[in-house]
């Protein structure tokens, strides 16, 4: 074991430092604020918090949990069963979480991917006693270089008031110069961020931290967790053809040059699809400037679409993982990862002008978009990089299936039961069903050009007669309250939202 990760660990003072995970956890105690590194399943601390849940299973404790993003490894689960969480910042993704979220139990903050750290720098949230992050080796001034995400590790690292280390030996020590880490200088007399190109580096590949910080170092082996979104399918990839014939007549009106503009991709299967969709599309030299790096982004590396990705992490199906990774030397010099406050950042995400695809739960007549609340209440993941993206970008797409659970759900409805985008932040709605371009159109014409396009057949007549009904009543924006929400109350009545 001494020599397969001494050398990982270039500081030699620090070697003195390496403990079980048992030792390491037992610095957290009761009430504390942990920053974990970890964004979209991809380079979470895992050996730490597993031993965390373990010992509270006997010594029961709670914590508030930052991270970059949701976990892999089922961690959010674990430390969930175990009632470690007491609080949960700023995204997650596990269903177990989000039953003790929904429950109740879990007190769940869900922001802005690129807020986080900013709020904790300025003392707007409680600041972070121990940070533990994931790592590839430690440098020689004990500079950590962290592995398949960056998330919020940096800052949390930075800010913490002691730093565990997990060296994960099964992460591959070729991730070293993968990472731009940059920090932005304070408000209100910061200097622009300046990355100017999704290419664009900027800082160190390293965190640089005082060794005198790190408390102690792990040792782990565990791999991050295979992605969980499934296949295309007809529908994905009927959205992806609707959106790609857009961008043709984009570049046809010269709106857009035939490489479009560096393109931003959400989480899940349907984002996922829909980038996948750019392999058959004749746009070329292509460009991401994204938070999740998911299987499309390689996949369009090796059809020859894409130039250059930079993101926050890379979470991969488990056989394209390791395609990857054997290939990983022909991929670094096209990748960037960076910290999730610059990968989202406004600032950048409007000088960039992005084309940013997300995808929506439900969309109401008007363009409002509800990507996280299932019928109004229920948490399902979090916003995550939606907002930080659609409201800046030069292109926000939203894309969905117009039906969910076997068409007993419109997923096009008179009002959304909860509002992550409102109309103002939405330029392009996508469903299999055809898509609809909402530049320029007042609530009305928003309305006719939705039902027209993207709604299931099944579903139009009800939506038609509902906003014509709401425009003998009149206003800006017609509705007729006493009904907006009538299809998901009758979805909670009777299982379906259509009519008895
Ligand atoms: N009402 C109720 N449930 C719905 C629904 C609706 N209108 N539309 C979809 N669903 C359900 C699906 O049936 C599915 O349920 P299941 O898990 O039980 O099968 C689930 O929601 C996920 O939908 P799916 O069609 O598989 O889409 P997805 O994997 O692409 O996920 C979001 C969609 C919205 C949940 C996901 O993209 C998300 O969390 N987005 C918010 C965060 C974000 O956008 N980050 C972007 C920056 S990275």
């Amino acid at each position: 074991m001494a020599e397969d990760y001494l050398h990982r660990i270039r500081n030699k003072a620090l070697r003195e430092r390496v403990v079980t995970a048992e030792k390491a956890a037992d610095l957290i105690r009761d009430g504390m604020v942990l920053g974990m590194s970890g964004f979209t399943r991809a380079g979470e601390a895992k050996a730490v918090p597993l031993a965390l849940a373990e010992r509270a299973r006997r010594a029961p404790l709670k914590v508030t949990l930052m991270t970059g993003a949701s976990l892999g490894n089922d961690l959010d689960k674990q430390l969930a069963e175990a009632h470690v969480t007491a609080r949960r910042i700023p995204f997650m993704s596990d269903p177990s979480l989000r039953r003790a979220i929904n429950a109740g139990e879990v007190m769940y903050i869900d922001q802005h991917l690129s807020e986080t750290v900013e709020q904790l720098r300025t003392c707007q949230l409680p600041p972070v006693d121990i940070a533990i992050i994931e790592a590839a080796a430690i440098t020689e001034s004990g500079g950590i270089i962290p592995t398949t995400s960056v998330g919020n590790s940096a800052s949390f690292a930075l800010l913490a008031e002691k730093v565990i280390v997990e060296i994960n030996l099964n992460q591959s020590e070729q991730l070293e110069g993968l990472h731009d880490i940059y920090i932005p200088t304070y408000r209100p007399s910061r200097t622009p961020i300046p990355v100017v190109t999704p290419e664009s580096r900027v800082g160190f590949p390293f965190i640089p931290v005082p060794p005198e910080r790190i408390a102690a170092i792990v040792v782990s082996t565990k791999l991050d967790s295979a992605a969980n979104v499934s296949d295309p399918d007809e529908g994905t990839q009927a959205i992806a053809g609707h959106l790609t014939e857009f961008l043709k007549n984009e570049v046809a009106h010269s709106r857009l040059p035939s490489h479009l503009h560096p393109l931003q991709a959400g989480i899940g299967t349907i984002a996922n699809a829909v980038l996948h969709g750019f392999i058959d599309s004749p746009f070329h030299d292509l460009t991401m400037y994204s938070e999740v790096l998911q299987d499309s982004t390689f996949d369009l590396m090796d059809a020859g679409k894409m130039i250059f990705a930079s993101g926050s992490s890379i979470t991969l199906s488990a056989p394209k993982y390791r395609q990857v990774m054997e290939r990983f030397q022909d991929y670094k010099p096209k990748l960037v990862l960076r910290p999730q406050e610059i990968s989202n950042h406004p600032e950048v995400v409007r000088r960039l002008g992005l084309i940013c695809i997300n995808t929506a739960l439900e969309f109401d007549i008007y363009g409002n978009v509800n990507s996280t609340h299932v019928m109004g209440s229920n948490m399902m993941n979090g916003i995550g990089g939606s907002g930080d993206f659609a409201r800046n970008a030069f292109l926000s797409v939203f894309v969905t299936k117009s039906i969910a659970k076997n068409g007993r759900i419109s997923s096009v409805v008179p009002m959304v039961s909860h509002v992550d985008h409102t109309e103002h932040d939405v330029d392009i709605l996508v469903t299999e069903q055809g898509l609809a371009d909402l530049r320029g159109l007042a609530p009305r014409e928003r309305a006719r050009v939705i039902m027209a396009n993207c709604v299931d057949p099944d579903w139009r007549d009800g939506l038609e007669d509902y906003f014509t009904r709401a425009l003998v009543r009149g206003g800006h924006t017609p509705h007729l309250l006493e009904e907006a929400l009538s299809w998901h109350d009758r979805l909670r009545r009777t299982g379906t939202m259509k009519p008895e």
